[in-house]
């Protein structure tokens, strides 16, 4: 098991969903772990959960779509914890819409939070990096990226060009020993997710039977899984990886195109 002890790492996005699932494995290895997110009370509790296990923890609540913002919650971790090592930009907004009829806002506000805030993250914390002589960052994308589905263009066109920013940053940031990857995530059952499934696309409590129907191993990705992979490219077990992007499904699996 890799260890991360001493390490302070900022989980973007980590008050529910992978964010969060991500930031408690982190802490069970021994980081310190800026939470942050827009909910006061589930930032609250996912400290609480990370204190009672015996891990250390710190929320701030930050809203991504400000670039202030961003960088205030990179600052947190210097006054907080004294630097940091580890960043996951994970927050992201996953808002349906077809290319015919979707707003010029949405648009905006999911490249927004799902390139510009990474971006911005990542350039905040770089001398962060190079006071402790390295960093590792990583970033949460989409097999999405890859293929063209109904509704997803604005959504799959941000985590296209989030692995265009993680390679190109990779390049600029092996001088100092930064080192930038990407997840490629799957299905994964989250609260986001379910939210998504039956506000915007309507389907019914039995979406997920219907969609574990069609997994390879009989079940959707969870937090979890999604945590074990982060933890390599945080951890000094990838110490000469970087620019590298990891798939956590291959798409489609286990069922035909939907075109
Ligand atoms: N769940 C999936 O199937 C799936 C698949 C592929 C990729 N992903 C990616 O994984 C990441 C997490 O998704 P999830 O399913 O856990 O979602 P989620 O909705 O459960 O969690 C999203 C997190 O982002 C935060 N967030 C949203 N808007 C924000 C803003 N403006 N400022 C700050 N924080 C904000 C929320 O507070 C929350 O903590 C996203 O980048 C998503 O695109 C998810």
């Amino acid at each position: 098991m890799p260890s991360l002890k001493d390490k302070v790492a900022v989980v973007t996005g980590s008050t529910s969903g992978i964010g969060r699932g991500i930031a408690g494995h982190f802490a069970r290895l021994g980081a310190k772990v800026v939470i942050t997110g827009r909910d006061e009370d589930r930032g609250a509790q996912a400290v609480e959960a990370i204190r009672h296990g015996g891990g250390e923890a710190d929320f701030m609540r930050a809203d991504l779509l400000d670039e202030d913002q961003c960088r205030r919650v990179i600052q947190f971790a210097r006054e907080r914890f004294g630097g940091l090592d580890i960043l996951v930009n994970n927050a992201g907004d996953t808002s349906r819409g077809d290319i015919e009829s979707i707003t010029v806002e949405l648009w905006d506000r999911i490249m927004a939070l799902n390139l510009r805030a990474p971006f911005i993250c990542l350039q905040e914390a770089i001398p962060l990096f190079k006071d402790r002589g390295g960093g590792s960052v990583v970033n949460i994308g989409s097999v999405n990226a890859y293929i063209g589905e109904p509704n997803l263009a604005a959504y799959s066109a941000s985590k296209g060009g989030l692995m265009t920013l993680t390679r190109n940053a990779a390049s600029d940031l092996n001088q100092y020993r930064i080192r930038v990857n990407q997840i490629n995530v799957g299905w994964t059952l989250t609260e986001g997710e379910d939210r998504v499934k039956r506000q915007q696309e309507g389907k019914g409590p039995d979406w997920v039977e219907a969609a574990t129907a069609t997994r390879p191993f009989g079940r959707l990705l969870t937090p979890q899984d999604v945590a074990y992979a982060a933890t390599y490219f945080a951890s000094d077990e990838s110490e000469c990886i970087t620019g590298s992007v990891m798939d956590l499904e291959q798409y489609p699996v286990g069922a035909p195109p939907k075109w």
